[in-house]
Formats: structure tokens, C-alpha cells, sequence
């Protein structure tokens, strides 16, 4: 398996360059393919900041497109998010200074040039963004880079005759880019060679639609320590999880009997055909069972016993109270047309949130800074992830009843069909420039399951 290598922006001198650049990637030997990448040919280097820190990225786009990119899951103010706004145009280069006031996570960097981002995402426009501190550090977590803490991007993609594709057309925009293949870091059949100890990994799905229904072969627990906001407050143990595109977690895993083991996906069930009924599975669901797909063998290089037992506690956060909520909205990220007629997949429909199909030019939301919302967030037809840009939320309730055990943590993503009731609180300004919110299948979002807002 192929490991990104690492940018520590401290190494740097709080300086860091990505050049966004096209290279043919051999992902199959002897059988290249045109890709994009950062630094690269496909995805880019992991970058790595501290909290407390500024750091400044100089993006320089080589490509004849514009791109943008955008700094998933980062709280920063608006004119630096990487939004479609915020247009990189070829040849030019974008310097944001990025203030990291947050606690240490998996984030994620990714183009958001509108109308173009799951053409670029699934071309190769992905990297890890990973913010640590000394709370962290304090924990002892498995935190050797590539060696006990493992960066792992999934995606699914399509590939012919050992060569990637880009798939197109009207199935496409219903269901977004989907692939026969399922990559790690960028390799296929990938195998992991770790130590046979405690390992951190840090599981992100970089699908532009793939939902993966992960569980090990042997069905073995392990301990989810983080979302996408960062550290839980303790460890959750369970035996699978469910990832939707845009959503990380990070996990613990023990190898220490030495023996290899498959990380292995359930088949695909996120289509439009599962009928009204169908709900979010949760984290802990029984996945096991036939027509599973390996993702990931782990093979672990002997046994060592090492020091690091999982924490009984992580970290302390602090809760915001339902009732400083100011206001409520509701969002239905909506397909338009019943998408479906007669059983067939029918025009393809408009993407839309509340009906209003994405428009750069109509700001959808005014939000007062500081403020704390609820956000209840829905989806027709499928299943939804649902991001907002500039903050973190805590999911209140699913369906109407008591949220599930996924839904744990600080998020920036959650998966919706069933109605869900997010707390959202507002402390990053949009004043130059709005934020964006959307479903996180990228064909969606580029098809206008979007909107924008104000923070003011
Ligand atoms: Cu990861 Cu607006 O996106
Ligand atoms: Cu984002
Ligand atoms: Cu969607």
C-alpha cells in the first residue's frame, strides 16, 4: 500500500506548497492513466499542522481548468475555505493563512470548483490534513506516521482493462461516480504491512458516492476513538462501521496475535430502488454475511506487545446546551422530478436543497455569528451525506428519537435519509465570502444539491 508522504508544517517553517498538476498513474503496471494530483500524479502529500499555529499553503495551478481547494472540516473564516469562490485559475497561485484553532483530526483537502469537483476529486484531487496538539500527544495514541498510524483514503473507482475511466451520463448524475475497484491510498489490492501491535488508522472515504460498510474477515472488534470533529470522548467498541463519502473516523486495532486479517466492505446499497423504508445502518450493524469485498489486507510483521493499551478516556469536550438554539430551519436535499418513473431511472431530475437548485449568485441562509441553530436535514430517494462548511455540529436526534451510535462526536458530515436534528454552532465569519452546504456525493453537489450561507 502506497503511504502519502508527510508535510509537517512545523518542519516547514509554518510554509507549506502544493502544486495541483496532471501525471499518469500506473495503477496496474504497464497500463497508465491520466490522472491529477497534488506535489504528484494522483491524491497528495498528508499535510500536518498544530493547533495554535498559522500556517500558509501556496496552491499554484498548473492545470489548463481552474480548480479551488477547499479545507474539509477546517474552522476558518469563509474567503479562506477553498470554496467555489474561491477560483484558482491556471496558472495562478493562492496563498490562504490558515489560523488552526481547533482540536487535532482528520480533515481532508479536495477541489470544489463547481461543476467540476467529481470530475477532479475522482481524477486524483484529494489529500489528508491532519491537525494534532499536546492533548493529543497526551493520550500516547499509536502516532508513528505511516508505521502505527496509518493514513488510509478509500475510493472506489472504475477501471477498464487496468486503466481508470471517468464514468458519465445519466445514471451518473443519479447516482454519482461509481467504480468496479476499490482503492487504498491510491492502490488497488492493497496489502498493509504493520506491526503486529495496537494500530491507529484513519479511515477516510474519498468516494465520490461509495458508501462502505466496513467490518475485519475474522469479525473482530476494534475501538472508534474519532470523528470527523476529532477525538471522541471515550472509545466506542465495535465490530463494523459505516462510511459515507466525506465522513473519517479513526480507529484502533489490535494485531498483536500476529495473524493477517482482510478489512472487508459489504456490497453497495446506497440506489434509489431500496424503497422509502430504508434507513442509515448504524456503526456495530450486522454487515457480516456474504458478497463482501476485500479493501485492505492487513498482514502484521510479528508480534510485538507494545506499551500502547487503548485510553478508557480521551478527551474532555464541551457540550453546547439544545436551548441556546436561536433558530430552526429544515433542509431536504431533494431529486427533483421523482427521479424514478415507472421504475426507471427517469431524466435524472434536479439536484436541489428545499427545491432550489445550487445558485453562486443567491446567498440561501443568513446566519448571526455566534449564533447556535438547529439544522434538521433530510433526504429523498437515497442515502445523504450532508456537509457544512466552517463548522462543527453534534447530531441532537435521528428520526426523531435518540441519535445513533455513528452519529457520536463533533461532525462536520453526517449521513441523512431519515430526518436528523443537527446543533450547529456559527463561530467562523462569512462575511467576504458565504459557506457552502451540500451532500457530499459529489455528483449531487455539482448538479445542485447545494447551498450557501452568510455568517454576519
Ligand atoms: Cu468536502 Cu464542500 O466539501
Ligand atoms: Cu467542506
Ligand atoms: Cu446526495
Amino acid at each position: 500500500m502506497r503511504v502519502p508522504p508527510l508535510l509537517d508544517a512545523r518542519k516547514e517553517g509554518q510554509s507549506l506548497s502544493l502544486q495541483v498538476q496532471t501525471g499518469d498513474t500506473e495503477f496496474f503496471p504497464g497500463r497508465a492513466s491520466q490522472t491529477l494530483g497534488y506535489n504528484g500524479s494522483y491524491l497528495g502529500p498528508t499535510l500536518r499542522v498544530n493547533r495554535g499555529d498559522e500556517v500558509e499553503i501556496a496552491v499554484t495551478n498548473t492545470l489548463k481548468e481552474d480548480t479551488t481547494v477547499h479545507w474539509h472540516g477546517l474552522l476558518i473564516p469563509a474567503e479562506l475555505d477553498g470554496s467555489p469562490h474561491e477560483l484558482i485559475l491556471p496558472g495562478a497561485t493562492w496563498r490562504p493563512r490558515l489560523p488552526i484553532r481547533q482540536p487535532a483530526g482528520t480533515l481532508f483537502y479536495h477541489s470544489h470548483a463547481h461543476g467540476r469537483t467529481g470530475a477532479q476529486v475522482y481524477s486524483g484531487l484529494a489529500g489528508l490534513f491532519l491537525v494534532t496538539d499536546d492533548e493529543e500527544r497526551a493520550l500516547g495514541l499509536p502516532s508513528e506516521y505511516g508505521v502505527d498510524d496509518l493514513p488510509l483514503v478509500l475510493q472506489d473507482r472504475q477501471f477498464e482493462d487496468g486503466r481508470l475511466v471517468l464514468p458519465e451520463g445519466m445514471m451518473t448524475n443519479m447516482l454519482g461516480r461509481r467504480g468496479n475497484t476499490t482503492l487504498v491510498n491510491g492502490t488497488p489490492n492493497a496489502i498493509a504491512r504493520i506491526p503486529g501491535r495496537l494500530v491507529r488508522l484513519r479511515l477516510v472515504n474519498g468516494s465520490n458516492a461509495r458508501i462502505f460498510d466496513l467490518s475485519f474477515a475474522d469479525q473482530r472488534s476494534f475501538h472508534w476513538i474519532a470523528s470527523e470533529g476529532g477525538l471522541l470522548e471515550e472509545p466506542i467498541e465495535v465490530r463494523s462501521l459505516t462510511l459515507a463519502p466525506g465522513e473519517r473516523v479513526e480507529v484502533l486495532v489490535d494485531f498483536s496475535n500476529g495473524r493477517p486479517v482482510a478489512l472487508q466492505t459489504a456490497p453497495d446499497t446506497n440506489l434509489p430502488m431500496m424503497g422509502p423504508l430504508a434507513r442509515v445502518r448504524d456503526f456495530g450493524a450486522e454487515i457480516f454475511g456474504a458478497g463482501h469485498e476485500v479493501v485492505l489486507r492487513f498482514e502484521p510483521i510479528a508480534s510485538d506487545r507494545g506499551t500502547a493499551v487503548v485510553p478508557v478516556r480521551l478527551i474532555a469536550r464541551q457540550r453546547v446546551n439544545a436551548s441556546q438554539a436561536k433558530r430552526r430551519r429544515r433542509f431536504v436535499l431533494t431529486m427533483g422530478m421523482g427521479g424514478m418513473m415507472g421504475g426507471r431511472i427517469g431524466s435524472g431530475g434536479t439536484m436541489a436543497i428545499n427545491g432550489r437548485p445550487f445558485d453562486m449568485d443567491r446567498i440561501d441562509e443568513r446566519v448571526v455569528l455566534g449564533d447556535t441553530e438547529i439544522w434538521e436535514v433530510s433526504g429523498e430517494m437515497m442515502f445523504h451525506p450532508m456537509h457544512i462548511h466552517g463548522v462543527q455540529f453534534e447530531v441532537l436526534s435521528r428520526n426523531g428519537g435518540k441519535p445513533m451510535t455513528r452519529d457520536a462526536g463533533a461532525r462536520d458530515t453526517v449521513l441523512v435519509r431519515e430526518p436528523v436534528e443537527l446543533l450547529v454552532r456559527f463561530t467562523q465569519p462569512a462575511v467576504k465570502a458565504p459557506f457552502m452546504y451540500h451532500c457530499h456525493i459529489l455528483e449531487h453537489e455539482d448538479n445542485g444539491m447545494m447551498g450557501q450561507f452568510v455568517t454576519t
